[in-house]
């Protein structure tokens, strides 16, 4: 691809993830300053985690969102679509837009790898930051949702990922932004005990795929309300399909009744992970939404750019 280093965004799926939200407290000298050492020594803090166990296919992507990125490298050279998550407000569901400053993708086979990571992280920024949130999430059976679904069977693989998730010059010639990609995440919380209330089909024709052995159905009815599977299924003006790379987790606790997926979709452009959305809740045609969304509300929204490791490295030398 290109020359820079870029950092492990497609890794593969792991067992266990952690997923961590911060904001920067105020916007004191100091606190940059610790977060742009922290930023910084990005591929120094894995590599010593990764040396604990490299079978454990540790890996971690650092997102920066867009006020952040203001304060750390300024206006020149930004990438060209990084912006805050812009609510989407549909007829029945809307797609909340929430703080966040700084994103930590972590992923791990093993569980206390995800976990030393996020200490030693966590050390280093010290007071810098507030923590918005953090989930952990773990694979299901074979990579299930808790909708009950196999999730990720569309994603690209090996060329066709790089080729989704990685900016080269042709889409963006800023420095800043070659090798980078746009980060969109979404929190989901499901009223399990509703969807269970419908049956096998009704789901399956919800999602466009069958349950059982994750075959892709046709929508039945091209004028009825489309499956998930189809209202994220995007072409450019020149036709061509675009994928994006998704690595979502389910997370949760039953004794709560908290069920989740954590949505976590990376791409070159962010247009076609907002127009995903833009189909999502306002529907295609207008006013007939994802009915996902009728069992699924998004408890947070946020967009992040994820620069090379190079771009990371460069604030460790300032
Ligand atoms: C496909 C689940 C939210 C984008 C799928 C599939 C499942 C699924 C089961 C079919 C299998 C697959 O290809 O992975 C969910 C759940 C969500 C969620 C449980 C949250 C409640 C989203 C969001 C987006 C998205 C927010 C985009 C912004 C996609 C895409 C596909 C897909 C691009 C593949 C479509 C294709 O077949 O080409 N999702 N999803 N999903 N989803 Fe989602």
């Amino acid at each position: 691809m290109n020359q820079c280093k870029t950092q492990n965004i497609v890794a593969p799926l792991t067992q266990s993830a952690t997923f961590l939200v911060f904001s920067i407290k105020g916007e004191q000298r100091e606190s940059i300053e610790t977060i742009k050492s922290t930023l910084g020594s990005t591929s120094d803090l894995i590599k010593n985690i990764n040396i604990r166990d490299n079978t454990a296919r540790f890996a971690c992507t650092v997102g920066i969102g867009n006020k952040a990125w203001d304060c750390l490298f300024g206006q020149k050279g930004k990438p060209k679509e990084l912006h805050a998550f812009k609510e989407v407000r549909g007829k029945k569901h809307v797609a909340v837009s929430t703080p966040g400053d700084l994103f930590y993708h972590i992923r791990s086979d093993r569980r206390d790898l995800c976990f030393e990571f996020e200490r030693q992280l966590t050390d280093m920024l010290d007071d810098s930051v507030k923590v918005e949130d953090v989930t952990v999430g773990f694979r299901y059976f074979d990579t299930r949702d808790l909708l009950g679904f196999v999730d990720g069977t569309a994603n690209p693989q090996d060329a066709e990922a790089l080729e989704a998730a990685y900016i080269t010059p042709s889409i963006d010639p800023s420095e800043s932004a070659i090798g980078g990609s746009y980060v969109l995440i979404q929190k989901y919380k499901h009223d399990i005990k509703s969807w269970k209330t419908l049956s096998t089909e009704k789901q399956e024709s919800i999602l466009g795929r069958r349950k059982f052995d994750n075959v892709e159905l046709e929508d039945a009815d091209e004028k009825a309300q489309k499956s998930h599977k189809t209202l994220c299924t995007i072409s450019a003006s020149d036709g061509g399909e675009r994928a994006i790379l998704r690595d979502n987790m389910p997370f949760g606790s039953p004794a709560e009744n908290m069920f989740g997926t954590y949505f976590i979709g990376y791409s070159r452009e962010l247009w076609v992970m907002e127009k995903m959305l833009e189909r999502m809740y306002c529907g295609d045609p207008d006013g007939l939404h994802d009915r996902t969304l009728d069992y699924s509300t998004p408890q947070t929204g946020s967009v992040f750019f994820a620069p090379s490791m190079d771009v990371l490295d460069s604030l460790g030398d300032d």
